[in-house]
């Protein structure tokens, strides 16, 4: 399989992030830029939570790499099932212990080893597609493709290329890389795949893959979309 290497080791990464993952989200510690960067950070992501609520991923739902779970208690406000999928068990645990709701099925694996054992009305993924490497991006959506009934929809959210949107201590590539060092607090350091995607281009790539896309951006920081087969 192309790209195992890097694979296993954004796998590794988010293992051993786990118990700091949400200082990125919350801008604590190395991911703080002050009081007026936090700000536009936390009015951005209240864009994106008002985009989410507007498409109401309800029904049957598949979230893919859900973390932490800082977006799956979102998704159970809408949702009348639940499926998290994730590589890393100690992420796994910290999100069963934040939802703490009965209708979240967790289950851990690699996702481009993952097939579904049922259907869904959404799919939805935050921060995991800028993770896929490209040579994999239409194998993805093609497997995402396959966890759809007639007539699912996709949302998705990620972050756009901004040189604040990561830690003090990370440097961020050109814009066409496709990897980043990235460092945890004991400043030990990971090869991650990240891929900064924007909205016109990732419309016209995934036109092309049978999808019809509706893709936004927040003013810095985010990208935000929905998306649904073209036959459907
Ligand atoms: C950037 S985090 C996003 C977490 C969550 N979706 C959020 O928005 O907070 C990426 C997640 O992908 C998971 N991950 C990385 N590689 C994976 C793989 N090959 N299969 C499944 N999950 C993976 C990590 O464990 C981590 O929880």
């Amino acid at each position: 399989m192309q790209n195992s290497g890097i694979i296993q080791d954004q796998i590794d990464y988010y293992r051993a992030r786990a118990g700091e993952y949400d200082e990125w989200f919350y801008r604590q510690g190395r991911f703080d830029h002050g009081e007026e960067l936090n700000k536009r950070w936390f009015d951005q992501v209240t864009d994106v939570v008002r985009a989410l609520d507007v498409f109401a991923p309800t029904g049957d739902v598949l979230e893919f790499a859900c973390g932490t779970g800082l977006w799956t208690e979102r998704l159970v406000q809408h949702a009348t099932s639940l499926t998290a999928v994730d590589a890393a068990p100690e992420v796994l645990v910290i999100n069963q212990e934040r939802v703490a709701n009965e209708c979240v099925r967790y289950l851990q694996s690699d996702i481009f080893a993952w097939q579904p054992d049922q259907l869904y009305d959404v799919v939805y993924f935050s921060f995991w597609l800028s993770h896929v490497p490209p040579e994999r991006f239409a194998d993805f959506w093609d497997l995402v493709r396959h966890c759809l009934k007639p007539g699912g929809r996709v949302f998705f959210v990620d972050s756009l290329y901004e040189p604040t949107t990561t830690a003090h201590n990370h440097t961020l590539l050109g814009k066409d890389s496709t990897v980043q060092d990235r460092k945890l607090n004991d400043g030990s350091t990971y090869r991650i795949v990240k891929v900064y995607h924007e909205p016109q281009s990732l419309s016209a790539q995934l036109a092309e893959l049978g999808w019809q896309p509706t893709i936004e951006r927040t003013a810095n920081y985010f990208l935000y979309g929905s998306a649904q087969r073209a036959e459907s």
